[in-house]
């Protein structure tokens, strides 16, 4: 064989060598060439503009879910469960409800049959993607659905210890809040919507289930009324997590499940400085290095003194494998929590902050928002290196906030509540 080819004219220069040599450059060029088209097509995607597959269209408030089988966004078509699937795509974009809806009607003739989106309303359940109960349909009724969901997440007011924090200004942190027992500061909370504030479980252990005693200090950086901003709200209802375990057995190392809900008594009227901080959409995932901002009148060192005025810190958030790791938290960190700090320590959040806030912004749902990420849970002292604060992680408690605001929306007193 070899000899042959060597016989033919111009194929002279084609040694085994060569021939190897053209074979790697073209096998090479294809491999470049398919990881540029991989590149690019990853790029133009839709889901990597970073938004979220649930949106509402800004003019006309339109309900808009993308069809990932086609590549488009449709709009919803009108149907007699309007108001449930208002409510669960406003939860599934983590706007804690719907304020309200209607339907949109546009004239006919679109030419193409299977323009819209229609519901089955069988398959609608809160805490479950809507695109499930979703399937393409002509929409002949000629109504799609319209929803304005509660705004949350935005500081009117950017005028731009936590250990290691800063100062808060004003209103610039305006869901946090401070619940207080019997007039004392214990923990931190984040308003979610004009009736509840999302904490943590550890905050109301045994001694401090008196709903009548706690109040919630809204509006304000210091942890007293200082500011005519300030409001001071009563509690009519607290829910806990039931399997929050060391309330079961003290002797567990198991915090998983640090999580609860507050009503107020009356509902809120927003102001600059109080505001709702949106949720997780379902199913969004931290990502590993992440900066977040952590907030409350914790103590600014271990052994040290609570703040007298709102603290600030960012900290990026610490994959759940670091964390892990023998020298950190050697396993303690289950898949309802996360960590977020950094190796070295000396930014943490502290006693006193727990139930408060870790937020982070992102534009999944176009405009920028803060949304609440994780509650302060807990930590080996603080600011420690090799022991970062450790976090409620909120996207896993999603179902379990809304039936718990939906399951005593009415029922005043101290409760507990399961899984759903
Ligand atoms: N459990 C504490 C509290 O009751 C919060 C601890 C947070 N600790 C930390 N190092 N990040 O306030």
């Amino acid at each position: 064989m070899s000899e042959k080819k060597k016989k033919v004219p111009g194929m002279a220069f084609l040694t085994p060598c060569r021939a190897a040599a053209i074979f790697l450059s073209a096998f090479l060029l294809a491999g470049i060439g398919a990881a540029v088209w991989a590149i690019v097509t990853f790029l133009i995607k839709p889901e990597d503009t970073g938004l979220y597959d649930v949106q509402v269209t800004s003019a006309d408030l339109r309900l808009t879910v993308f069809d990932r089988t086609q590549d488009r966004w449709r709009f919803v078509c009108s149907s007699s469960s309007n108001e449930l699937l208002a409510n669960i795509s406003c939860e599934e974009m983590g706007f804690v409800r719907a304020l309200n809806h209607s339907v949109y009607s546009f004239l006919e003739g679109s030419n193409d049959s299977e323009d819209y989106f229609c519901v089955d309303v069988e398959q609608l359940t809160y805490g479950k993607k809507i695109r499930e109960a979703l399937s393409p349909c002509k929409c002949e009724i000629g109504q799609v659905l319209t929803v304005q969901c509660q705004d949350c997440g935005r500081r009117s007011l950017i005028v731009d210890r936590i250990v290691g924090g800063l100062d808060a200004r004003q209103g610039s942190w305006p869901w946090q809040v401070s619940l207080q027992y019997d007039g004392v500061h214990q923990c931190g909370g984040s308003i979610i919507s004009d009736r509840w504030i999302v904490s943590a479980a550890h905050c109301f252990p045994e001694r401090y289930r008196h709903v009548g005693r706690w109040r919630v200090l809204l509006g304000s950086i210091y942890k007293a009324p200082t500011h005519n901003s300030v409001h001071i709200a009563e509690v009519q209802t607290v829910v806990f997590h039931s399997s929050y375990l060391p309330f079961v057995d003290p002797n567990v190392d198991d915090n998983s499940r640090d999580i609860a809900v507050l009503a107020l008594t009356n509902r809120l009227q927003f102001t600059e400085y109080i505001q709702p901080v949106c949720l997780p959409t379902y199913g969004q995932r931290l990502i590993d290095g992440q900066m977040g901002t952590v907030t409350g009148w914790g103590n600014t060192e271990y052994y040290g003194q609570p703040s007298e005025v709102l603290q600030e810190a960012n900290v990026p958030i610490i994959s759940d494998a670091v964390c892990n790791a023998p020298d950190y938290y050697d396993n303690q960190i289950t898949t309802s929590m996360f960590c977020a700090g950094y190796e070295k320590g000396s930014i943490d959040a502290c006693q006193g902050d727990s139930g408060g806030p870790f937020v982070a912004q992102d534009t999944l749902s176009k405009a920028s928002r803060y949304r609440l990420l994780g509650v302060v849970s807990w930590g080996t002292g603080c600011a420690m290196a090799k022991k970062p604060g450790v976090y409620t992680r909120v996207s896993r408690f999603l179902p379990w906030i809304s039936s718990a605001m939906r399951t005593f929306e009415n029922v005043p007193g101290m409760h507990k509540m399961s899984r759903t």
